[in-house]
């Protein structure tokens, strides 16, 4: 076989996004990875559904196992959401031994660690670069640009929806149920808002920031979280009024091998450089002992950011399968664990 050949599971906003980069950059792909990538097979849940362009290149199917246990297939990429029967899903793919690309951070944030070991004990990849903060490459900044240092505290926007809605309440006095209602049909809502509006999803990527950042074992437990949905139109024209701007911040800071990690609504005065951080872009400050203040910034959601940092995992992937070390480049808290008990 002269090219490689992925599975997608999903082929909603992120799904497509990740169809139209690979088709529409195939020859900047090549020139990465030294072979064509294809689209062979796609799970949906309706299979019937109207689709368009780039759907109508690819097989569609409803069942999973087409997908999961097809030979031909080199790798998966996971955008379809959900936890418990993705999860199988995803178990299924690494113990065929097919690495796997995710954007799912409900996944990640309560069985990030059982996946990551799954995936080394079949010689499996698994990346999910697109699960915190979009098109922006704060896992792989933390797990490679910065680790030589001992980072001590993240702190930034870390969702797209939320800070859509603060800030066309903000600026353009909308209601709130008007703005949550456009940024679902722009694609940065999840599936069920609850879990963006209710602080839920920026806790779980703070508890992924922090399981990486820190090295050590956080859950969504670990985090102390408090939503958008209380806060009204008066609140915020009232601190607007005051010269502060209302932001939904996620702070994870350790002391020693204390942790303290939290998503809540906080009055930033408008000259801090968070408060100029709007629509569905996101921003985190890395704090490092050596490294001082560093600051990532980009778009949180949507479906080409999202879509560009899956891709760019699936040619981190590919490389690695071609050099034929993967399975052996996650670093996890537990991975390494595993790795210093293995070796004793
Ligand atoms: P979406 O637009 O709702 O798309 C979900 C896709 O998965 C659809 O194609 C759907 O099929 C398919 N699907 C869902 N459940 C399925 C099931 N049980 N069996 C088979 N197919 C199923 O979602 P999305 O916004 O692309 O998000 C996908 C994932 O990326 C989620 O984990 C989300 O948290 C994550 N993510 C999203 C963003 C973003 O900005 N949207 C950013 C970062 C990460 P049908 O098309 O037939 O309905
Ligand atoms: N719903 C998420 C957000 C998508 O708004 O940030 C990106 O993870």
């Amino acid at each position: 076989k002269n090219h490689v050949s992925i599975g997608l599971l999903g082929l909603g906003t992120v799904g497509t996004g990740v169809a139209e980069i690979i088709y529409r950059h195939q020859d900047q792909l090549m020139h990465k990875v030294g072979c064509p990538i294809q689209i062979e097979k796609v799970l949906v849940k309706d299979g019937t559904k109207e689709r368009g362009w780039p759907a109508n290149d690819i097989v569609l199917t409803e069942n999973p196992y087409d997908v999961l246990d097809d030979p031909e297939l080199d790798l998966i990429v996971e955008v379809m959401g959900g936890v418990d029967e993705t999860k199988e899903y995803l178990i299924r793919a690494l113990e065929n031994k097919k690495s796997v690309i995710t954007a799912n951070k409900d996944l990640m944030a309560v069985h990030g660690p059982e996946l990551h070991e799954i995936a080394r004990a079949n010689g499996c990849d698994l990346y999910y670069e697109a699960s915190v903060a979009g098109g922006i490459p704060i896992l792989r900044s933390l797990s490679d640009g910065l680790a030589s240092d001992r980072i001590t505290k993240m702190m930034g926007i870390v969702n797209g929806t939320t800070n859509y809605i603060l800030t066309k309440m903000i600026q353009d006095s909308r209601s709130f149920d008007d703005v949550l209602f456009e940024a679902q049909k722009l694609g940065y809502a999840e599936a069920d808002p609850t879990s963006d509006v209710e602080g839920i999803d920026a806790a779980r990527k703070m508890a992924i920031l922090a399981t990486l950042g820190f090295s050590m074992n956080v859950g969504l437990q670990d985090v102390d979280i408090k939503g958008i949905s209380q806060v009204s139109g008066e609140d915020l024209a009232f601190s607007k009024k005051m010269g502060y701007v209302m932001k939904l911040i996620g702070i994870a800071e350790r002391d020693g091998d204390e942790i303290e990690i939290s998503v809540q609504p906080t009055l930033l005065p408008a000259t801090h450089p968070l408060a100029a951080v709007n629509d569905e872009f996101n921003a985190v400050y890395v704090y490092g002992e050596s490294v001082g203040e560093t600051m990532f910034y980009g778009p949180g959601a949507g479906k080409l950011p999202t879509a560009t940092a899956v891709v760019s995992d699936v040619i981190a992937v590919i490389k690695n399968m071609r050099l034929g070390v993967s399975g052996k480049t996650v670093v996890t808290p537990q991975y390494e664990k595993k790795l210093k008990s293995d070796e004793s």
